[in-house]
């Protein structure tokens, strides 16, 4: 009986930290499946902004604090959070 309760709190253990360690390198790696914003744009790139919808980036390690667009082919668009006409279209849009 305690031979089993602890193999569950063994298996418990290792989920939790197998989900922190993959967690910590998502951000930092280059490679991974979301890289952030590293550098933003300035220019009005309106017209090449799709989709109802944005997210946000907070400044962490090399990234930067950035507002990022879906554009026309499916790439993301890193931009200024100050510039003006981002702070228009985020407030016709809904954050993600
Ligand atoms: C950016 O460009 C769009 C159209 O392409 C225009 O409607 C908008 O006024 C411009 N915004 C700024 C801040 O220049």
């Amino acid at each position: 009986m305690s031979v089993k309760i602890l193999s569950i709190t063994l298996v418990l253990l290792s989920i939790c930290v197998c989900c922190h360690s993959s967690e910590d390198t998502q951000d930092s790696r280059p490679g991974s499946r979301r890289p952030c914003c590293v550098d933003v744009t300035k220019h009005n790139m309106t017209a090449d902004v799709v989709g109802p919808t944005y997210r946000e980036q907070a400044a962490r390690g090399h990234c930067v604090k950035a507002i990022i667009f879906n554009t026309k082919d499916r790439k993301q668009l890193c931009a200024d959070p100050k510039a003006q006409w981002v702070k228009d279209l985020t407030a016709k849009m809904r954050k993600v």
